[in-house]
């Protein structure tokens, strides 16, 4: 087993939790060298302290030590996010990102220019956060045709809709509200309860199942729940029925269709007992019928888990 030494973009929820986990004793040999941050001050001294990790807010630190052999972005956005991915496919580093909103707007041109320049790129906690999805869907499906992917594939989402069924007397402003101070959501939450979040996931499983280039997500039919209200979610449970956010790609003769919209889900479908920040996927496969993945879909060490098993992939 090689040794790794890896730098870490970004030490935020997603970046705080990889830096703890691999600070745990493993038989991993793997050295977090850099942490690339925004503001050095704004970082916890005892962190610094304790450490032999160099936070830096200066990035060529990181591209000018040729000891370092593995990126990990968990900055966000598309624009910086972007220009780490390609400086560092260009400098021969491997690339793990949990960033799907880079993934479905530039995906298609990042996996290209990575494969010609023969490193690789990790994007397990780009979709579904700690559940292992993506690399079940890179490797079990080897044989046979997946006929359609489902899923709620949005925490936020699934979080404001669970809390609005079991607090009538609430409304969605507040559970926007609470979803952000308990860190379900984020100050800004229209890239989820827009349904783009959703899109930009749907996007990337889409082509992972169909082998196709990523859709672009202005070419398919998007809804968000923002206009959902609480007299939907109270008409819907009168006939014993939820309102969820579902994402749905599906082959159809030679083409693939795509939909992100909320729906009236019916007891008997196993999406009536996703609640809460839980997502779950449901594949469909012509040997295999029906494969059902559940789990925590965001939080910290769920998705740091992922990234995690990318770095564990590169040893
Ligand atoms: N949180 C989740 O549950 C989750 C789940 C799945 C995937 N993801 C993905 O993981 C990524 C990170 O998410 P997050 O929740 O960890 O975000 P976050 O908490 O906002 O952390 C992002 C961090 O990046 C820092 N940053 C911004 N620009 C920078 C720069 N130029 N150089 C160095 N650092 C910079 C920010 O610094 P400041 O503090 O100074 O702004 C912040 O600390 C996103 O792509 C997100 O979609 C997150």
């Amino acid at each position: 087993m090689r040794s790794l030494h890896i730098a870490i973009f970004g030490f935020g929820t997603v970046g705080k939790s990889i830096f703890r986990i691999l600070n745990t004793p493993s038989q991993y040999p793997i050295t977090i060298k850099y942490i690339a941050v925004r503001n050095r001050k704004k970082i916890d001294k005892n962190i610094i302290q304790n450490t032999t990790t160099i936070f830096t807010e200066n990035h060529d630190d990181i591209w000018n030590d040729p000891e370092i052999d593995c990126i990990i972005e968990v900055i966000g956005g598309t624009d910086i996010a972007k220009d780490i991915i390609y400086k560092a496919i260009n400098t021969q580093r491997n690339v793990i990102t949990a960033n799907k909103a880079v993934l479905a707007e530039f995906g298609n041109e990042i996996f290209e220019h990575a494969q010609k320049n023969k490193v690789t790129i990790g994007f397990e906690a780009s979709v579904a956060g700690g559940i292992p999805l993506i690399k079940t869907l890179q490797n079990h499906f080897s044989f046979g045709k997946i006929s359609s992917i489902e899923g709620i594939l949005n925490g936020t989402c699934n979080y404001i809709l669970s809390e609005l069924e079991n607090n009538p007397n609430k409304n969605y402003t507040e559970v926007v509200q609470e979803a952000y101070e308990k860190g379900f959501a984020e100050r800004d939450p229209s890239a989820d309860v827009e349904g783009i979040d959703t899109a930009s996931k749907l996007a990337i499983l889409s082509t992972l199942c169909f082998h196709t280039p990523i859709p672009k997500t202005t070419d398919f039919p998007v809804t968000g729940i923002s206009h959902i209200s609480s007299h939907d979610i109270s008409t819907a449970q009168k006939h014993n029925k939820k309102i969820r956010l579902i994402a749905r790609a599906t082959k159809q003769h030679d083409s693939v269709h795509l939909t992100v919209q909320p729906e009236e889900i019916s007891e008997n479908s196993p999406f009536y007992s996703v609640n809460g920040p839980d997502n779950m996927i449901i594949i469909t496969h012509e040997y295999l019928g029906k494969i059902i993945l559940q789990g925590a879909g965001a939080g910290g060490d769920a998705t740091a888990m992922s990234v995690i098993s990318d770095i564990i992939n590169l040893l």
